[in-house]
């Protein structure tokens, strides 16, 4: 069955949303209220790098399932269910910045004229959701007749499209079987194809999002904390999380040890859960986040001191490549990354930076102009004192070591992602450091 459905927000999350709801055979009007994000969107155009989106946008464009618009009316009589999918970036105190949310629920609720479903999918402080609602209520010709939901999304860069065609599970935070229902019709292919439906109240919906991201980061932390025990007992972290990744209940994904955590949610999301935290009164919520948060940016310490003690105690003045500059790999997202507050302190203390990435380089440029981008791993290392392997890319374990080792001027690497293969580099004469590994 084809539901009208409106999408409210077209960065990663949105634009991601209503192409997969347009495939699911759904009528799909997405609004923005970017004209230039409309703009790209209705031309087929995705403003960012994820894999398989474009092809999917330009697929539904062209079946007519999928249209763009920046105008809450259109938005409003045309929708039977409208998805709330607007960022909602760290503020100040740490604490998430709720203002594109309630200005978007602000702007569509006076549109709001025939029954219909207001849905929220962005990451938010619990007991926003209920005010969502009074805000949707006051301001809507059909008062009561729009309902509201919270179904938390839980798709990860790079993986998008299949996260949201396939997910693990679906949340529903409802306050009635009718929103439940119609979330299940909007969903029927994937309940179809065996994906959970939880149906649960508006606030353990909003709590399952920021708690998994929570136990996801502490996961990370966890593994990154094992890896300073190895290094200080001369144990070799990779086998330790293999080790323990066969344990079915503690399972071998996010216990890759490295550089940590960055990006655009996970940070974010677990300062902004623990300033709830602190609201809420509970105060182990508090201390736990903040150790993980600060395990976490201990790490990029930790590379940064390497850097400097390899190349003999000062970087200044030492020419230095580094491989990979988005936050991870398949993605160009530069939000929070690892890498690029690396380059960042390196270049402060006076390094000559060459940065490859396979697509994050020209976000990296506008953001930081001043650093230099190299266009091929060669141009990147020629002449390097040393290189940082900081974002493991599939195309940096293709390399060649021994055809790196003739351009470079000493070889000597920093795997910061324990990705590559140690004894290949060191076999063709790299002098190799692995974070937490002998
Ligand atoms: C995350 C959540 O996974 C997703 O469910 C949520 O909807 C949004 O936030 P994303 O930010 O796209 O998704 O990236 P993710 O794959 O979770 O990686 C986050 C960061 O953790 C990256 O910087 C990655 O390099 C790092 N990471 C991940 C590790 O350091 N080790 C790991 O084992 C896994």
């Amino acid at each position: 069955m084809s539901i009208k459905t409106t999408v409210i927000g077209t960065g990663y999350l949105g634009l991601t949303h209503a192409v997969c709801l347009a495939d699911a055979g759904h009528d799909v009007l997405g609004l923005d209220v970017d004209d230039t994000k409309v703009a790209m969107a209705a031309r087929g155009e995705t403003p960012f790098f994820e894999p398989g989106l474009e092809e999917l946008l330009r697929k539904n464009l062209e079946a007519g399932r999928l249209r763009f618009t920046t105008s809450f009316a259109d938005a409003g009589a045309f929708g039977d269910v409208h998805f709330l999918c607007v960022g909602t970036p760290q503020a100040q105190g740490g604490q998430a910045d709720l203002s594109y949310l309630y200005a978007a629920a602000s702007a569509l609720a006076p549109h709001l004229r025939k029954e219909c479903l207001v849905v929220g999918k962005s990451t938010v402080p619990v007991g926003t959701a209920r005010k969502v609602r009074d805000t949707v209520r006051e301001l809507a010709p059909v008062a009561e007749g729009a309902d509201l939901a919270w179904n938390p999304e839980f798709l990860r860069e790079g993986r998008a499209v299949q996260d949201s065609l396939v997910p693990d599970r679906l949340v529903f935070g409802v306050t009635g079987d009718a929103a439940a229902d119609r979330l299940r019709a909007v969903y029927a292919p994937q309940l179809a194809a065996g994906t959970p439906a939880l149906v649960m109240d508006l606030e353990t919906a909003e709590l399952v999002k920021v708690s998994a991201n929570a136990f996801l980061a502490t996961k990370i932390s966890f593994i990154n904390v094992m890896a300073e025990v190895c290094e200080a007992a001369g144990a070799d972290v990779i086998k330790l999380a293999e080790a323990l990744g066969h344990d079915e209940r503690i399972g071998r994904k996010f216990l890759s040890p490295g550089l940590g955590f960055g990006g655009g949610c996970l940070p974010k999301d677990i300062r902004a859960f623990g300033a709830t935290a602190a609201t809420l009164g509970v105060d182990s919520l508090v201390s736990l986040l903040d150790v993980v948060d600060t395990v976490n940016l201990g790490r990029r310490d930790r590379v940064t001191s390497l850097a400097r003690q390899v190349v003999g105690g000062q970087v200044a003045g030492k020419r230095i490549a580094i491989l990979g500059i988005a936050f991870k790999p398949d993605s160009d997202d530069i939000r929070d990354s690892p890498s690029l507050d690396i380059a960042e302190r390196l270049a402060a203390e006076g390094a000559s930076l060459s940065i490859h990435d396979p697509v994050a380089g020209p976000n990296a440029a506008r953001k930081c102009p001043e650093l230099t981008y190299a266009r091929s791993v060669s141009e990147a290392v020629d002449g390097a004192d040393l290189v940082l392997h900081l974002t493991e890319w599939a195309d940096y374990r293709a390399i060649d070591p021994a055809a790196l080792a003739e351009i470079v001027k000493q070889p000597v690497i920093i795997d910061a992602r324990c990705a590559l293969d140690a004894q290949m580099w060191r076999e063709a004469g790299w002098v190799m450091h692995v974070l937490g590994r002998p």
